[in-house]
């Protein structure tokens, strides 16, 4: 059993050295109660379980502190995949409730699995989902000093549970200062992807990570037969090769975990039950 969760770019917002330290210290309780919960639960149950936590931690772009869209609306976007039954799930452009991830894990049993706008916003209602406000004071003021921090605050979680399968899940409140409608790359298979070989959720400009294809070139290279780390290393130098800005972090089927990123520094947790990584 092996976990691995990320919560984007310490550049992200305004990062004081205590800032810093809170992303910190919330990584590390994060990913505690995460591989706990793993211990009982399955992978797709667990890396749903992680993000909501990540969620609802004011500190990270996604959830409550989500960043607020040109029109001065918030709108986020969510996915799971569930790596054993290759089913994708995802909220795009969800408006007014806690956790989008929720909505994208009920969506795993609907025939149609991924909801943008109004549809998100009308199946999230029908299923008692309650209203929520995730503005912070600290997204307003940034908003209206127009500090957009270019979507590099994107939580995520990917993990191998005791049955040996797979699953990712990713959560964004988005760019910042987007033009509404924009479709960020979190509900897509370029920014989370997984199947029975390995699970990859990324951080960063989601123009830039749907460019590349980050999530799903990782994991079909590694299910072509290339080792994790060789995979991201393949598909980072394609993201060099346009300038890209975009985090990643993965699992393969043996448990062998990998992180990688075109700028420093990602703010992430690793934990196998007994070594603890926070960041590098
Ligand atoms: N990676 C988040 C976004 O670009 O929306």
């Amino acid at each position: 059993m092996k976990v691995l969760i990320h919560g984007g770019f310490f550049s992200e917002s305004s990062q004081s050295d205590g800032i810093k330290t809170a992303k910190q210290e919330a990584m590390k309780r994060i990913i505690s109660l995460t591989h706990n919960y793993l211990c009982n639960h399955s992978a797709r149950e667990t890396v749903v379980y992680a993000v909501r936590l990540l969620e609802d931690d004011p500190l990270f772009n996604a959830g409550t502190g989500s960043q607020i869209q040109r029109d001065g609306v918030i709108r986020m976007s969510a996915s799971v995949m569930d790596g054993q039954s290759k089913k994708f799930s995802g909220v795009i452009n969800i408006e007014g409730l806690k956790n989008p991830i929720d909505v994208a894990a009920l969506l795993q049993n609907v025939e149609d699995r991924v909801l943008g706008a109004e549809g998100a916003n009308a199946f999230a209602t029908s299923k008692g989902i309650e209203k929520f406000s995730t503005e912070t004071p600290q997204r307003r003021k940034e908003f209206e000093e127009k500090m957009a921090s270019n979507g590099i605050g994107t939580v995520g979680c990917v993990a191998l549970d005791a049955n040996g399968n797979l699953a990712a899940a990713t959560s964004t409140g988005g760019k910042g200062f987007e033009i509404p409608g924009r479709i960020s790359d979190s509900a897509t298979v370029a920014g989370n992807f997984a199947n029975d070989n390995c699970a990859v959720s990324c951080t960063g400009v989601g123009e830039d990570i749907v460019s590349i294809a980050v999530a799903a070139k990782i994991v079909t290279r590694v299910t072509d037969g290339m080792n994790i780390q060789s995979a991201f290393n393949c598909t980072f130098s394609e993201l060099k090769g346009i300038d890209g800005f975009a985090g990643a972090i993965g699992i393969d089927k043996r448990g062998n975990m990998f992180w990688q990123e075109s700028h420093p520094k990602i703010v992430f947790a690793a934990f196998d039950g007994i070594n603890l990584t926070i960041f590098k």
